[in-house]
């Protein structure tokens, strides 16, 4: 989704932007922009990606200015649409990321008076109100305007002969970095990384009136103070590390970062919110989705506890009667459906806890207390060390919950993933390289580990991945096997193995290619399917977590042999800040 940054200091602002885009560039986008401030206002703006020359061929110069990356949301990607966005006269120009839902009527007014717009965007409303109200005072023009927005911002706004830049935000992030002369501002802390450690998250309201040597907040007309506070992350976690890609690197790094999520353990405040509850209901989008069905599973037996899994994207317009503690699960904490059902569920008076692996981000903002992830910035658009370190984090819960029930796995799990980093799997990837469909499917709670397998493999392959409910393959799916229609079926020791495995030669009878994921050493499973992939025989929950990174390894090398743009797949973006 869009990302916004900006700067004002003693150094080159172009360079310092373009460098912040490209550290902005996993959010996902279509095309980008810049503009800097002198006795004139400059502009540069490109539908594409930013090449690595892309400083030096932006011909602008100064030491303020403000850049984007965009998402297309109102308006076709192209150069006109692209951010930053001018008045009618250039000398005021604004990034914004968000939506401003009441742009129509706010453009037919302002065309009413005569104003000219170039783009189709909702964001240029904000350039021509604030022209209206501009005469010299950059923060007096953009407060007045505020209030007439409806829908989410973050904006960065700069003027022709005023070295300032002024910010503002309503339910879309931004984050200040506060250095030594120099301010910068972004929708999150990466671009902040290689130049200061100290943030402060701005809250909904808030406008910033920013110099190189000073910032003020203000909140409802009022100066207000907001915490400095020091970022966990370092810029060595944003490179690739000699890896080829970004999803690569984070899918080794998931011993680590499960480790750490553990080791950080939960503070005695979530732990009695958790001992408290009477019934938990967890709301998560698509790979947060899924871990948060994987916990039910685990969790509701054992702790004898109602639990719900919601879709975020739903729940805001289904939602059910609610009661007891809400978790929001979301890895960059800025999902704006998941967001939307967590302020649901603060208006209906139940305690919230976030679960996230953004130090800072909204979801922390809004919940009654946070569990932080310890998985470290997650760069490629797809979700792997994020899911494993919720699957932590989430463990922790029932651990508090049921007298320790995972202590003794939890301390080994790590190594088991480390184990299966490296197991063979080219024969399964050849064969799903080839494949224009393939099914993917578990009982109980390898069935949410299955739609987590299918939703890697096609979000990043682009091959047609769905993941079943293996019984209900039976029910209507069964119609699409074919000899060139793989299936990946989960099957381990359990209560569900034998029914796993007639299944199986069910879908053998119907002459589809099997690649099951089984225990080691397992012959008879080895033997009626068409690739056995073994996976360490032990406690369940170390097998949810071994196979989860398998299916992973497969969705990416699955990738990489269409040639795919694996860390940044088409059409995606790694925050999605937009219901
Ligand atoms: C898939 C993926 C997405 C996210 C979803 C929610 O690989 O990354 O499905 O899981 O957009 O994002 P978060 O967890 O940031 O709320």
């Amino acid at each position: 989704m869009c990302g916004i940054v900006g700067y004002i200091g003693r150094r080159d602002a172009t360079g310092v932007l373009i460098q912040g885009l490209k550290r902005l560039e996993y959010r996902g986008y279509d095309s980008f922009g810049l503009a800097t401030v002198g006795s004139a206002i400059e502009v540069y703006k490109k539908v594409g990606r930013i090449s690595d020359g892309e400083a030096g061929a932006t011909g602008l110069a100064g030491y303020a200015g403000i850049g984007h990356t965009r998402w297309a949301t109102h308006g076709e990607p192209n150069d006109i649409n692209a951010h930053p966005h001018t008045d009618c006269t250039g000398r005021i120009a604004l990034v914004h990321n968000g939506v401003i839902e009441n742009y129509s009527e706010l453009k037919r007014q302002l065309e009413g008076r005569g104003h000219v717009f170039r783009s189709e965007t909702d964001t240029e409303v904000i350039a021509h109100l604030i022209e209206e109200q501009y005469d010299g005072d950059l923060l007096a023009a953009v407060s007045a305007i505020l209030p007439r927005l409806e829908g989410s911002y973050a904006v960065l706004v700069i003027a022709a002969d005023t070295q300032k830049i002024v910010a503002a935000r309503n339910a879309s992030p931004l984050v200040l970095g506060v250095g030594d002369a120099e301010v910068f501002a972004a929708s999150d802390m990466t671009p902040l990384l290689e130049y200061t450690e100290r943030v402060v998250y701005l809250e909904d309201g808030d406008v910033a009136d920013i110099t190189p040597d000073r910032y003020t907040i203000y909140y409802d007309g009022r100066e207000v103070e907001r915490p400095i506070e020091l970022i966990s992350w370092c810029v060595e976690d944003t490179r690739k590390g000699g890896f080829a890609h970004y999803m690569l690197k984070e899918i080794f790094e998931q011993p680590q970062s499960f480790y750490e999520t553990i080791r950080a353990g939960i503070d005695d405040h979530v732990r009695q919110m958790v001992m408290e509850a009477d019934e938990i209901t967890l709301v998560a989008c698509g790979t947060s989705y899924h871990t948060a069905l994987v916990f039910k599973y685990l969790a509701e037996p054992l702790c004898n506890l109602p639990i719900r899994v919601e879709m975020g994207s739903e729940f805001k317009y289904f939602t059910p009667p609610l009661h007891g503690l809400v978790i929001a699960v979301s890895q960059s904490g800025e999902t704006a459906d998941t967001i939307a059902a967590l302020k649901m569920a603060k208006a209906r008076n139940c305690p919230t806890l976030a679960i996230t692996n953004v130090q800072g981000s909204t979801v922390t903002r809004i919940a009654d207390e946070t569990l932080l992830m310890r998985a470290g910035p997650e760069i490629g658009v797809a979700a792997t060390k994020s899911y494993t370190a919720q699957l932590a984090a989430l463990m922790q819960i029932v651990n508090a919950r049921c007298d320790d029930a995972f202590d003794d796995v939890l301390s080994h799990a790590h190594l088991a993933i480390s184990e299966v980093l490296i197991r063979e799997i080219r024969e399964a990837v050849a064969l799903c390289a080839k494949a224009e469909h393939v099914f993917f499917v578990g009982r109980g709670p390898f069935y949410p580990v299955s739609m987590e397998g299918a939703l890697k493999m096609k979000e990043i392959s682009y091959v047609h991945a769905e993941g079943y409910a293996a019984g209900e393959l039976k029910h209507g799916p069964f119609a699409l096997l074919t000899p060139e229609t793989p299936v990946v079926a989960i099957c381990t020791p359990g209560p569900t193995y034998s029914v796993m495995a007639s299944n199986i030669k069910e879908m053998k009878a119907r002459r589809a290619p099997v690649i099951a994921l089984g225990v080691d050493g397992d012959k008879e499973l080895a033997e009626i399917v068409d690739i056995f992939i073994p996976i360490p025989n032990t406690h369940l929950l170390v097998q949810i977590l071994t196979i989860s990174v398998t299916l992973q390894l497969l969705a990416y090398h699955t990738a990489c042999a269409l040639q795919r743009d694996v860390d940044k797949p088409r059409n995606l973006a790694k925050s999605v800040t937009v219901e």
